[in-house]
């Protein structure tokens, strides 16, 4: 297992999950890197643990560079235990590196681990700790995505580890965006804000702000899932886009979620997809029968309306309906018009718990639609003038 060096003395001592195929329920058709990060400096210091049953690998990259005695410090930026999995077995290999983290991470590695005999230091928004030739200093950034992350950045070296954040599950033989395909890194890029961190684009915004209040000077970004952001340009390009994310601002787009049984709903979803295109309005239909509710997620970001329609199922959201409202529902997109419809057989009105969630996340919305049986042509008439309506929607 061989260590990358990324900076002088500074190296990737990571692993790759190639086999990843989901991540509490996200999928992960490309797989994930875990990155942990070595730097060799008058003080030893690991950033990031990696998923246990990968530890092994870690340790056998670090112990390429040093043996376990000589490491000083093991930051620890983000508690989840993809990250913090190793953390214990680094402990026994290490017993006398201290533990740098914040006093959220110190309470959230004390509940996940016997941590009786660790040594902590625990640091506060904007505090730095010398290691040498160069200085860890730490913005602390909670919710992003639990509330014990945070994010190191080594002014030397103009570089920031921001563990969760810039991140994308993406896992290939390249380390480096620029050596990879980078389209597919983007959206990767996309659905890992959409999927992990949506919910939290108040604090990802604010900490954009910090990050300029402190006038962080930074030509690399190497998280710790996927491929590192090197140079400039790359770098304005994923802090841009995490801008646009963040601030909720939509590109007029339509998604059409939906389901269907004997084609009801799905003739309705026809029609809706016919009006935006009339409307010159971009529209993207994604059939939960065939998409993940992860993959439906990315198209989110930069939607402004959302239709979702459901079959009624003994008189119930449809399963696969239910799981997606809920799912999408936890990562409370705002800022949306939102239209629910479906069919039914004998009772009317189950549309109705779509339009709760809407309701729930502020959304403008126009009254839910849902008809009896296969919707007859002045079925669809009435119901793409519905769909007109939420698209004059102020
Ligand atoms: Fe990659 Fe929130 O853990």
């Amino acid at each position: 297992m061989k260590a990358i060096e990324i900076k002088k003395d500074i190296y990737w001592v990571g692993v790759k999950d190639w086999n990843l195929v989901e991540f509490h329920g996200y999928a992960t058709p490309h797989g994930s890197t875990y990155n942990s990060y070595l730097i060799l400096d008058d003080k030893i210091t690991l950033v990031d643990g990696v998923k246990h049953y990968l530890s092994h690998e870690q340790i056998q990259r670090i112990q390429s560079l040093v043996d376990f005695s000589k490491i000083h410090y093991i930051v620890v930026n983000h508690v989840e235990m993809d990250h913090s999995g190793s953390i214990p077995e680094l402990m026994k290999l290490a017993p006398q590196a201290k533990i740098i983290t914040n006093a959220a991470g110190k309470t959230a590695l004390e509940a996940h681990f016997d941590t009786t005999g660790w040594n902590f230091e625990i640091i506060k928004m904007g505090d730095s700790v010398s290691i040498g030739k160069r200085s860890l200093t730490f913005m602390t950034t909670p919710m992003l995505h639990w509330p014990d992350s945070m994010m190191t950045y080594i002014k030397e070296e103009k570089l920031l580890l921001p563990n969760d954040g810039f991140g994308q599950h993406y896992c290939s033989d390249a380390l480096f965006v620029k050596d990879a395909q980078k389209d597919v890194v983007l959206r990767e890029a996309q659905s890992y804000f959409a999927n992990i961190l949506y919910p939290y684009v108040a604090q990802a915004e604010k900490a954009l702000k910090t990050a300029g209040d402190l006038g962080l000077d930074i030509e690399m970004i190497a998280p710790s899932h996927g491929l590192i952001w090197s140079g400039k340009e790359e770098v304005n390009t994923i802090l841009n886009l995490y801008a646009k994310w963040s601030s909720g601002k939509n590109e007029g787009k339509a998604v059409i979620v939906y389901d269907t049984m004997w084609g009801a709903t799905a003739a309705l979803a026809d029609v809706a997809v016919g009006e935006f295109q009339a409307a010159g309005i971009p529209v993207v239909k994604h059939s939960l029968a065939v998409k993940n509710v992860s993959e439906i997620m990315i198209d989110f970001l930069d939607a402004e309306y959302i239709l979702i329609g459901n079959p009624t199922l003994n008189n119930q959201l449809f399963p696969r309906v239910a799981g997606f409202v809920t799912y999408m529902h936890g990562l409370a997109p705002k800022n949306k018009k939102g239209l629910a419809f479906g069919s039914y057989g004998w009772k009317p009105g189950v549309v109705n718990k779509i339009q709760d969630v809407f309701n729930d996340l502020g959304w403008k919305t126009v009254a839910p639609f849902d008809e009896k049986y296969t919707p007859k042509s002045d079925v669809l008439e009435k119901f793409r003038l519905r769909v007109q309506e939420l698209i004059n929607l102020k």
